[in-house]
C-alpha cells in the first residue's frame, strides 16, 4: 500500500492507495476513533456495485450505517441533494460524532464534503473515491461544495477529510471515457510539476491505459503527492494553488459554452491545456519541441486536443472567460508553462492574443 500524507497541522490525514481498500473500510475508520453512527453517500451507479462492501466492511467493524443514494450525474451536485442528505441524517439521529463516507466520484466527494462541512457546523468525513479524477485530485484538498443555477462550485466550504481511501479495483468497472478524462488531470501534474513523471506517463502510457494496477498505484500516489504538496503549501487558495488550474480557464469557458453537455471535465480541459502550451510557447517561452510531446501525450491518451469553433464561438468563449470566477478586475490570468515541470502563474494575456490562439485550436 502507498500512504501519502497531507500535512495540514491539525487537519492533517492520509491517503491510502491500494487494491481491495474497501474491505478494509472498517477497520481504517475505527482506527480514527470515529462515532458509531455513519452515513454512506454514493450515487445511483456507485452504490449498486460497491455500496454492499463498503457497509459490511462498516459492520464488521462495528460501525452502523444508513446508505444515501442520489442520482448519478452532476445535477445531483445541487442545494436539493444538500437538503435530502440532511433530512435523511437527521431522520437517522446522527449526531457530532457521526460522519459521513463519500463514495463515488468527484460529484459525490464534493456533495458528500459539502453536507459533512455544514450539518451540525461540521461531523467528520472519509472520502472513498471511485473515479481516477476523483483519486488524483477531487478527494485531496478539501474543496467541496455544490453547484447553483448562475455556475458550478458557487456555494462551498474548505473542509478537509479525516481519511481518503483510493481502492484501485475499483477503478475497474470506470466507463473508458470517463477513465480517459482522468488522465488529462494525471498529464496536468506532470506539465506543471514533474518531469520525471511526465517522461515515465510517455513511456508507460499503454500499460497505463490498461489500468494495470503496478503503475496506477505509483502514478495516483505522485499526484496525490503533488497535488497534497501545493495544496500545504496554499491552503486556501491564495498562490500557488492556482498552477492546479493550468489549461482550466479556457477548460472551463469550454464547458461552459457547451452548456456542460458535450464534454466531459478531462477532455475540456485537455484542449484547454494544449490551448494553454501554445500561449507559453509564445509568452513564456516553452519549447516547441515540448508543446508537440505534450499534445502528442493528450492525442495518444484518446483525448482531444483540437476544437472546431467558429467566430460567434471565440466570442462567447473570451466571454466565458471573464467570467470564470478566477479573473479578478476583468483582467485575465494564466498559468503557462516555462518548460515541462515547470509552471509559473498570474501572467495576463492580452485578448488579441489569445484569439490567435484559439483560432490555431481548429483542426
Ligand atoms: N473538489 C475539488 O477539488 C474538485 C476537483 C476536480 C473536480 N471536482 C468535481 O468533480 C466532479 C467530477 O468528478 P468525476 O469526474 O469523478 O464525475 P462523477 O462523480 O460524476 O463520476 C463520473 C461517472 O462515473 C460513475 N462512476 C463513478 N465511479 C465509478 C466506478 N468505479 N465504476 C463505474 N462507474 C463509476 C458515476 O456514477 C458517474 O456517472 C465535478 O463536479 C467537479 O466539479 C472537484
Ligand atoms: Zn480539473
Amino acid at each position: 500500500m502507498r500512504i501519502v500524507h497531507v500535512p495540514l497541522a491539525t487537519r492533517s490525514y492520509d491517503i491510502r492507495i491500494a487494491p481491495g481498500l474497501l474491505a478494509r473500510l472498517g477497520s481504517e475508520c475505527a482506527a480514527l476513533k470515529l462515532g458509531r453512527r455513519c452515513a454512506v453517500i454514493s450515487d445511483g451507479r456507485v452504490a449498486p456495485r460497491f455500496a454492499n462492501r463498503a457497509r459490511t466492511a462498516l459492520a464488521d467493524s462495528g460501525f452502523e450505517s444508513v446508505l444515501i443514494t442520489v442520482p448519478a450525474g452532476e445535477t445531483s451536485k445541487s442545494l436539493a441533494s444538500v437538503q435530502r442528505c440532511f433530512d435523511q441524517l437527521a431522520a437517522h439521529r446522527l449526531e457530532r460524532k457521526s460522519f459521513v463516507v463519500a463514495l463515488g466520484g468527484g460529484v459525490i466527494g464534493d456533495l458528500a464534503g459539502f453536507v459533512a462541512a455544514t450539518y451540525l457546523r461540521g461531523i467528520p468525513f472519509v472520502q472513498v473515491p471511485t473515479t481516477l479524477l476523483a483519486q488524483v485530485d477531487s478527494s485531496v484538498g478539501g474543496k467541496v461544495g455544490v453547484n447553483l443555477k448562475a455556475g458550478k462550485n458557487l456555494v462551498g466550504a474548505f473542509y478537509q477529510p479525516r481519511l481518503v481511501l483510493c481502492d484501485l479495483d475499483t477503478l475497474k468497472t470506470l466507463p473508458p471515457r470517463e477513465y480517459r478524462a482522468g488522465l488529462a488531470e494525471v498529464i496536468k501534474y506532470g506539465i506543471i510539476y514533474d518531469e520525471a513523471m511526465f517522461r515515465r506517463l510517455e513511456r508507460d502510457l499503454p500499460k497505463l491505459l490498461r489500468r494495470d494496477p503496478k503503475i496506477l498505484a505509483d502514478i495516483i500516489a505522485r499526484c496525490c503527492e503533488i497535488k497534497a504538496e501545493v495544496v500545504a503549501e496554499d491552503e486556501n487558495e491564495g498562490g500557488l494553488r492556482a498552477i492546479l488550474n493550468f489549461g482550466h480557464t479556457i477548460g472551463h469557458a469550454l464547458e461552459a459554452i457547451s452548456h456542460y453537455g458535450q464534454y466531459l471535465h478531462g477532455e475540456a480541459i485537455s484542449i484547454g491545456q494544449v490551448a494553454a502550451t501554445r500561449l507559453s510557447a509564445r509568452t513564456a517561452g516553452l519549447p516547441l519541441s515540448h508543446v508537440q510531446r505534450i499534445t502528442e501525450l493528450f492525442r495518444r491518451a484518446g483525448l482531444p486536443v483540437g476544437v472546431n469553433l467558429t467566430a460567434a464561438q471565440r466570442k462567447g468563449l473570451h466571454q466565458a472567460m471573464r467570467l470564470d470566477k478566477k479573473v479578478s478586475q476583468g483582467e485575465m490570468h494564466f498559468v503557462l508553462a516555462r518548460k515541462i515541470g515547470r509552471v509559473e502563474y498570474g501572467r495576463k494575456i492580452s485578448p488579441a492574443l489569445l484569439e490567435e490562439t484559439l483560432k490555431t485550436l481548429n483542426h
